[in-house]
C-alpha cells in the first residue's frame, strides 16, 4: 500500500528522550506491505547500545513522572486519548499499510487501543492505599502503592496499536516510564502513537520507542539492564519462556500475554445462527492472527452437519483482498513464513483424514494471502488442534458428551480463552468452573474490552491487562509500620 499524501503521523525514526533519532550506527531496516510485498518504509535499526540510551532516558524521567500528581497524569492520558480518536483514520491507514488488516478492522483497533488509554486515565485517580487495623496500641499500619519504575514493553505485529496502548496506558497511569520495542514488521503504528503522546504533552523520556530488526539483541539489553524493573511482553510462548529466564538474574517483574489455543464449543441446544456469527467474529478477526481467536471447533455430533453448512454459507460471504480496498473482510497474513506455516498445518490435517469442506479462492499474485478454509472430520490429534494456527482456517471436530469435550478442551498446554455456545444454564456454570482458561465467552465470539481482565493461565501467560486489575502489575505495595 502506498501511503496517501499528508500522513503527518508517519515517523521512521525512533523516539529517545523526546528526540526523534536514527540508530547510532545509521542503519535502517525495511518495512513491507504484506498485501503486496512492497517496501513501504525504512526505519531506524537500533541495537543494544541504542536501547541502553533509551533506558537511561526513561530512568532519568522516572523520578519526576512518579511525583507528577495523578490528576495531571490522568489529564495527559485523557488528552492523548482524545488525540488518538481525532486521528483514528490516519492511524488506521498506517496500521493497514504495515499490518494488512482491513481498514474497518484497523479503525476498530485504534478505538480499542484508545479505550485502554481512556480507561487508565480514569483509573490513575484510583490508586488508593489502605489503613489496616494494627495488632497493638500506638501503632498504625498503612499501605501505599508506588510505581515499579522503568518498564520495558515488547509488542507484537498482530495488534500493533492496541497491544502497545494496553501496556503504555497502565504503566503511565501508575507513574512508570518506559522503553517500548515494537515488532519489526509493524513499527510505524507504535511511532505514530508515540507522536500523539508527545503532542498530548507527555514529557520527554517518559515514553521511548526503540525500533530495530534484532529483537534478540534489544531484548537482551531490556532484560539484562538493572535500571529496568519490569518487562511486559505480548507474543509467543517460546519467547516468553526465554524472557522469564533472562529476567531471573535481576528478579524483574514480568507480565506475559502468550500463545492461545482457544476451544470453541457448540452444544446441540445452542442457537446455531448465533454460534455461526460468533465463529465468524472470533475465527476470522485479523485473518485468524489473534491469540484469543477460536483455534479448534468442537461441535456436538447431532448438529455437526447443520453447523458446518451454516458456517460454510457465512464463510462464502468473506471477501479476501487488500486491507485498503473497500469491502475487504480478510487481509493477508503477515509474512511468507506465516503463510507456509498455515499451509503446512492444513496439509498435515488433510493427511490425517480432514476434509476440505470449503476453501475460497485468492486472486492476488502478490502478497501473503491464505484463503478462508473450512476443514471437517478433523481428528482431535491433528497438529492444528494443538498448535496456534494464526490463519483463517476453521477446523471442526465432532464430540458426543459434555465430559468428553471438557477433557479435549483442557488437554492443551495453553489456557487463554474459550468460547461456549449453549442455552443450558447449569451447563454454563459447570463449564465456567471446569474450563482451564483465563477468559471464557458464553454465546458470543467477542471477549475483549478495556474493562475486563485480559490474560491467560498455564502456558498462556502471567498477569492481567485492562480492567481494575491492570494497574497491579505496574505497582509495588509498600507497608509502613508506624509507632506513636
Ligand atoms: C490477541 O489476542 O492477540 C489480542 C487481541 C485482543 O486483545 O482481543
Amino acid at each position: 500500500m502506498i501511503f496517501p499524501d499528508g500522513l503527518a503521523l508517519l515517523r521512521t525514526q525512533a523516539l529517545i528522550a523526546g528526540d526523534w533519532c536514527e540508530a547510532e550506527s545509521g542503519k535502517q531496516f525495511p518495512v513491507f506491505d504484506p498485501a503486496s510485498g512492497e517496501l513501504i518504509a525504512q526505519v531506524a535499526d537500533m541495537d543494544a547500545a541504542d536501547a541502553r540510551r533509551a533506558i537511561q532516558a526513561a530512568a532519568k524521567a522516572q523520578v519526576d513522572w512518579a511525583q507528577t500528581p495523578v490528576k495531571e497524569r490522568s489529564l495527559l492520558l485523557r488528552r492523548w486519548f482524545d488525540l488518538v480518536m481525532q486521528h483514528q483514520e490516519e492511524l488506521a491507514q498506517i496500521l493497514t499499510a504495515e499490518q494488512g488488516k482491513p481498514l474497518a478492522e484497523a479503525r476498530a483497533e485504534i478505538a480499542y487501543g484508545a479505550s485502554y488509554i481512556e480507561w487508565f486515565a480514569e483509573q490513575a485517580k484510583r490508586i488508593n492505599g489502605d489503613i489496616i487495623p494494627a495488632p497493638s496500641r500506638h501503632q498504625r499500619i498503612s499501605v501505599i502503592k508506588q510505581p515499579v519504575g522503568v518498564v520495558a514493553v515488547i509488542t507484537p505485529w498482530n495488534f500493533p496499536n492496541a497491544m502497545l496502548a494496553r501496556k503504555l496506558a497502565p504503566a503511565l497511569a501508575a507513574g512508570c516510564t518506559l522503553v517500548a520495542k515494537p515488532a519489526a514488521e509493524t513499527p510505524l503504528s507504535a511511532l505514530a502513537l508515540a507522536a500523539l503522546a508527545q503532542e498530548a504533552g507527555i514529557p520527554a523520556g517518559v515514553i521511548n520507542i526503540v525500533t530495530g530488526s534484532d529483537a534478540a539483541a534489544i531484548g537482551a539489553e531490556l532484560t539484562g539492564n538493572p535500571l529496568v524493573r519490569k518487562i511486559s511482553f505480548t507474543g509467543s510462548t517460546a519467547v516468553g519462556k526465554l524472557l522469564i529466564q533472562q529476567c531471573a538474574a535481576d528478579v524483574k517483574r514480568i507480565t506475559l500475554e502468550l500463545g492461545g489455543n482457544a476451544p470453541f464449543i457448540v452444544f446441540d441446544d445452542a442457537d446455531l445462527d448465533a454460534a455461526v456469527a460468533g465463529a465468524i467474529a472470533s475465527k476470522f478477526r485479523n485473518a485468524g492472527q489473534t491469540c484469543v481467536c477460536a483455534n479448534r471447533f468442537y461441535v456436538q455430533r447431532d448438529i455437526y452437519t447443520a453447523f458446518s453448512e451454516k458456517l460454510e454459507v457465512a464463510m462464502r460471504a468473506l471477501r479476501i483482498g487488500k486491507g485498503a480496498e473497500q469491502g475487504t473482510t480478510i487481509g493477508p497474513l503477515i509474512s511468507p513464513a506465516a503463510l507456509l506455516k498455515v499451509q503446512q498445518l492444513v496439509d498435515e490435517a488433510i493427511s490425517c483424514g480432514a476434509q476440505v469442506a470449503y476453501q475460497s479462492s485468492v486472486n492476488a499474485t502478490q502478497g501473503y494471502f491464505y484463503p478462508p478454509t473450512l476443514l471437517t472430520q478433523v481428528p482431535a490429534h491433528a497438529a492444528l488442534a494443538e498448535t496456534e494456527i494464526f490463519g483463517p482456517v476453521a477446523a471442526l471436530i465432532a464430540f458426543d458428551e459434555e465430559a468428553q469435550v471438557i477433557e479435549l478442551a483442557n488437554r492443551s498446554v495453553y489456557g487463554l480463552a474459550a468460547y461456549v455456545f449453549t442455552r443450558d444454564y447449569a451447563r454454563i456454570q459447570r463449564l465456567g468452573e471446569q474450563l482451564q482458561t483465563g477468559m471464557l465467552a458464553i454465546n458470543t465470539g467477542l471477549i475483549s474490552n478495556e474493562m475486563a481482565p485480559f490474560g491467560g493461565i498455564k502456558q498462556s501467560g502471567w498477569g492481567r491487562e485492562g480492567s481494575i486489575y491492570g494497574l497491579d502489575d505496574y505497582l509495588n505495595i509498600k507497608y509502613i509500620n508506624e509507632n506513636f
